[in-house]
């Protein structure tokens, strides 16, 4: 399949406005899933596990199938969207989704990012398997090996947190409690720092438009949520650690 460069370029664009819209749309209120959900919710709701499950698969799935149908792919292309993104995307859908103890989740909220991950799955998917082009030595280039580095990082962090979080409830239980352990006892979005470090990683290991776009998207829609958070927990228990930032260890 040839590059389709126009459409790749409107799409990253697309999502870098997209994250603005985000972020100014969204200033006040977080999207209303989890903590940040009103009390009354009169949308249809899906079980947590379902909803990671269903919205989170189609990233997946696009980018397994573009691979499988794809007939002469770039080789490093190819190592990339699987060593990175399908890894990322395989363990969010087969093992988070799974082990979630979050709230059930608002079909609609669940739509839209289910949307939003099979388009990203097919921009990814399309754009390293058809339009990327590698130096025959990148795999020795600093942005290769320091991007992976990043990504990895950020992933065992992001893994890490996410695990801290869900051992702090029994099965069943819905309330929140203070997490501790990890990056937590920096940051209060612990998990959401090792998922934006994991995109700006992907990003310089990849060495473009279309990663960076995601990573931006990753940094509008779930940084605001880390501060979010930070002031909930403050608000909420009264002996909150006082040194705790909100994304950043010791800035913010
Ligand atoms: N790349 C992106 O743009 C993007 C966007 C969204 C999410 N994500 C990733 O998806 C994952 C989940 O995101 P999220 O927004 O649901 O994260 P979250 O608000 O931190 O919640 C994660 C899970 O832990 C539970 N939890 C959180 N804090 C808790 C506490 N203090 N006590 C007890 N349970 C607690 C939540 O339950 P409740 O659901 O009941 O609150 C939820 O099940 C994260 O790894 C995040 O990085 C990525």
């Amino acid at each position: 399949m040839d590059c389709c460069e126009d459409l790749v370029r409107y799409l990253s664009f697309g999502m870098i406005l997209m994250a603005l819209g985000y972020l100014i749309h969204h200033r006040k209120a977080q999207t209303s899933y989890g903590r940040h959900m009103g009390i009354s919710h009169p949308e249809r709701m899906v079980p947590a596990a379902v909803a990671w499950f269903l919205q989170e698969m189609p990233a997946l799935m696009i980018a397994l199938l573009l691979l499988l149908t794809s007939h002469r792919p770039s080789s490093m292309g190819r190592n990339l969207l699987l060593g990175t993104f399908c890894v990322h995307y395989f363990q969010r859908t087969f093992v988070y989704a799974l082990l979630t103890r979050g709230k059930p989740f608002p079909l609609g909220v669940m739509v839209a990012a289910g949307f939003f991950c099979s388009l990203n799955g097919s921009l990814q998917g399309h754009y390293l398997l058809h339009c990327a082009h590698f130096d025959e030595d990148w795999s020795a280039d600093c942005r290769y090996i320091i991007g992976l580095l990043m990504f990895y990082a950020g992933m065992a962090i992001n893994i890490h947190s996410d695990y801290i979080l869900r051992n702090l409830r029994e099965p069943g239980e819905v309330i929140y409690k203070i997490p501790k352990g990890g990056l937590f006892e920096y940051v209060s979005g612990a998990n959401y720092l090792g998922e934006i470090v994991e995109w700006f990683g992907y990003a310089v290991a990849t060495w473009s438009l279309p990663a960076l776009s995601f990573a931006l998207f990753s940094l509008s829609f779930i940084g605001p949520r880390a501060y979010y958070h930070h002031r909930f927990y403050k608000e909420k228990f009264k002996d909150y650690p006082k040194l705790r930032k909100a994304l950043i260890p010791f800035i913010f």
